[in-house]
């Protein structure tokens, strides 16, 4: 079976990436030992992920992936997107939510995607894959799953959030679930 390490110390993303891949081993950076801060000092999804999977590759030469991602908010010019996990000054997940709604509070266009940028290393060479899902902001949070952001979006077609949304729902339309899919077919088809 492949091998591949996930670049990420985040719990929620780990988790809905071991929920979309099949047929791959994932390693996380705990399960190799790895256990340094990475740092995300760029202003693009593209650099911030290439930042992640680089430090692991360098210091491990083994393949490995790294997921940037964040929310875009139309009417606040696409922020928080990069500083996304830390928008409140603070990584605190409540409190980057709150910033968001009361940022919103004037604001008819309550319009919002989510993206994500794979950066995988296989072999040496560098790839990219992406994920879009569009939503809405709502005024007030709803539901305790997922992470980040999810209970404040409603992505399109849906009148639920992410964070009331079962996960399976979530992976089949989210950013996330889109680009990991992107890459597993590529992985897939070196066999072909
Ligand atoms: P990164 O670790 O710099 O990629 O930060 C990602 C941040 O974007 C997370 O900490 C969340 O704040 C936000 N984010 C990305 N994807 C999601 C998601 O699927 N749900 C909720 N928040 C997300």
């Amino acid at each position: 079976m492949k091998e591949l390490v996930i670049a990420s110390n985040n719990p929620g993303k780990i988790r809905e990436i071991r929920e979309v891949v099949r047929g791959i081993e994932l390693l996380s950076l705990s399960d190799i030992g790895f256990t340094e801060e990475i740092p995300e000092p760029f202003h693009t999804f593209e650099e911030n992920a290439l930042a992640k999977a680089s430090a692991i590759y360098s210091a491990t030469s083994k393949n490995v992936f790294a997921d940037d991602s964040g929310l875009c908010i139309n009417a606040l010019n696409g922020a928080p997107g990069v500083d996304s996990a830390h928008y409140s000054g603070k990584r605190d997940d409540e409190a980057n939510l709150q910033k968001a709604l009361s940022e919103l509070k004037a604001s008819d266009d309550r319009s919002a995607f989510y993206k994500a940028v794979i950066c995988l290393m296989w072999e040496g060479e560098v790839y990219y894959f992406e994920g879009i899902c569009e939503g809405q902001i709502i005024e007030q949070k709803r539901g305790e799953r997922g992470f980040g952001y999810d209970p404040i979006f409603i992505p399109a077609g849906y009148d639920e959030t992410f964070g009331e949304l079962p996960s399976d729902i979530k992976n089949s339309i989210s950013h996330r679930g889109k680009a990991v899919r992107k890459m597993v077919e590529w992985l897939n088809a070196l066999e072909e």
